[in-house]
Formats: C-alpha cells, structure tokens, sequence
C-alpha cells in the first residue's frame, strides 16, 4: 500500500464549546483527543462569569474526559473565558489574572447575535472592566457582529467598534473570534500585533450556498454565517500563510439533531472529530506544513503565552492508491461536519 505518513503536535483549539450534562459527556472527548489545550468557551446556562465558575465547570470536564479516557485525561488541559456580563467588575477580572486561575480571556457577546444570552448592550458600559483587563493583560475575545444587522454584513459592520476599542485601550488585547470575511481579515492586518483572530474549520470549506443554496442545511448554519467565495479565499489565504496573528479556534459547536432539524435551529456546527483531518487535508495538500504547525499551534501558544511542549503527537496517514477515498461515517447524535463526505486523511493519537 503506497501511503503517506506525517507525524505532527497536537491542535490547540483556541475556541471551542463543550456544554454541559450529556452533550459534555458525548463531545468533550472528541476535543481531548486532538487537542492538549483549548479554550472552552462560556455561554452555557447559566453562562461562565466567575473563576468559581470556571473551575467547577473545569472539575466537570476534566471529570467527563477522565471517565472516556485516562490517557486523554492526562494530557488534556481546558482554558477558560469568562462571559462578559453587565456585572463582570474590576475585581472579577483581577481574580482571573491571578497565577493559579484557570481563566485565559474573557467573551464578549452582544445580545441576539447568536446562542445564549448577554446583558452587555454596549461595550462603553464596561470601561472600568475593559480598562483593567488592559492592565492586568487579560484578553477580550469578541463575537463580532452587530445585532440586528444584515447577517451578511453583520461582521463588517463591527468595525467600527474594534476601532473604538482600540483607540480607546490601546494595549487591550483582543481576538476576533471566528472570521468570516475579507473585510475583518483586511481589518486585522491594520491594528496592532495584540489583535488577533481566530478561524474555524468550517468556515475555510464553506461559504453562504453551502447553507441555503438549493437545500436548507442547518448542519452547516453557524454564526457568523459562511460568506462567500471570494471571503472564503481571503480565509484561506490567511490560514495557509498563519502569521502570528491567525490562529486555529474550531467553534465546534454541538447541539442535538432534534434542535438542528426544527423549525428554528440554532448556530453551530459540530466540528471536534473532524477538524484535524480536515485542516491536515488542507494544509498538506497545498504543501505547507510549516504553516499548520504555526496556525494549529504556535500562534495561540504564543499571543496567550502558553507553554508549547506538546503532550501528545497525531499521526496522519493518506492512502494514495485508494481509488475512492472513505466516506466520515457518522457516530451518533450529534451530526458530525463533513460526515458522508469523503476524507483522504485518517488522523489518530500517539502517545509520547
Ligand atoms: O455558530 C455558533 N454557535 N456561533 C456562536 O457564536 C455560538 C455557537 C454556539 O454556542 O452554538
Ligand atoms: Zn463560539
């Protein structure tokens, strides 16, 4: 058998949703084993808003993927953001500086932009919280749409308010969560080198047809929603030459078929089992194997000062003489991304 075999770190996945009570217990395995780090992101109900309640909600995870796996329990580590709330003070911020918090950024989402609720209208509301995280260097992940907006344009139209934080804060460190266009990417490039990005998966292989073109496909509906072909190349672009500034955060974002089959389905595309061979496929095939390492790893390593030594390898492994390649199959409830499709690449763990 003619075969590729490619020996690579670990994923960082630096933005990621692991629920909670079942749908924890189905998923959060799936993260743990192609990830050593990830940053698990807080609008579960009631959302994640203290570093209480980051660390029980870490005791939780840690205690679902020691149940799966002992292995991946001991070489996984969840990060926390904590949700930007109207009573997100100062003193909350300062305790999730603190060394032996488990806290890495704190999430801002505006109010009906997408799954979960927020109290934060305004951003010029919270001075005094935004004011502190830029002195004691705690990063502002955002949700970056405008509510009420054109969804197309939604990302575009925040802008103006990236702009606003940024004169305003000037070493407030911030991450654009999950872009979408060629507008925010162009945007990125121009503020300074402590404004980051993050892209999903999802997001490099799909684009507005893939959820409304002659079919409804609510597997594929997520927020921001894909764009279109030309935003699609600007990601692209972006992910493959991964300079500091764009980093791998896979918004794997599960929720139940019976939820994403009804009449009002809500965002989020289940990305954790698939990602990996995803973004190696990508990445191999366009030769640059240099760049997967920054952008699955290094580049999150580095904006949030984590420590890089991996705790695992993957392997990856691509039959070439493989006529046609094999299909995802799909485990159970929920729909995996990409399942039925074909996938060239087999990714699995290997232990250190
Ligand atoms: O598609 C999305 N799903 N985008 C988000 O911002 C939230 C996420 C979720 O939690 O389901
Ligand atoms: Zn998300």
């Amino acid at each position: 058998m003619n075969t590729i075999t490619i020996t690579c770190d670990p994923l960082v996945d630096a933005h990621v949703h692991l629920r909670t009570g079942p749908l924890l217990r189905t998923v959060a395995p799936e993260t743990a084993r192609y990830s050593d780090m990830a940053l698990v992101m807080p609008n579960i109900a009631p959302p994640v808003r203290t570093v209480d309640d980051a660390k029980r909600y870490e005791l939780d995870i840690k205690g679902v993927i020691r149940a799966a796996s002992e292995a991946m329990d001991a070489t996984f580590r969840p990060w926390f953001a904590l949700q930007l709330c109207a009573d997100t003070t100062p003193q909350v911020i300062k305790e999730a500086a603190a060394d032996d918090s488990p806290v890495l950024a704190v999430k801002y989402y505006p109010p009906n932009v997408t799954h979960g609720k927020s109290d934060v209208r305004d951003l010029q509301d919270m001075r005094p919280t935004l004011s502190a995280m830029e002195a004691l260097e705690v990063p502002l992940c955002l949700h970056a749409e405008v509510p009420g907006e054109d969804p197309l344009r939604a990302e575009a139209a925040f802008i103006p308010t990236i702009n606003w934080l940024v004169q305003t804060f000037p070493r407030l460190r911030i991450v654009v969560e999950h872009v979408t266009s060629r507008a925010m990417i162009e945007a990125i490039k121009g503020w300074p080198k402590h404004v980051g990005a993050t892209i999903t998966a999802h997001h490099l292989f799909l684009t507005f047809a893939d959820v409304m073109g002659a079919r409804l496909h609510p597997h594929h509906f997520c927020k921001p929603i894909p764009k279109t072909p030309d935003d699609l190349i600007a990601l692209r672009e972006a992910a493959l030459e991964a300079s500091p500034k764009f980093f791998y955060g896979s918004d794997s974002a599960p929720h139940l078929n019976a939820a994403k089959r009804s009449a009002e389905a809500p965002p989020g595309v289940y990305t954790a089992p698939v990602a990996p061979m995803l973004l190696v496929d990508l990445f191999f095939h366009a030769g640059k194997p240099d760049a997967f390492r920054r952008f699955t790893r290094m580049n999150a390593c580095t904006f949030y000062n984590l420590d890089e030594t991996p705790a695992f390898k993957l392997t990856a492994t691509c039959d070439l003489t493989a006529q046609e390649p094999p299909t995802i199959s799909q485990k159970e409830d929920p729909h995996w991304f990409f399942a039925g499709k074909p996938m060239r690449w087999q990714v699995t763990r290997t232990t250190l």
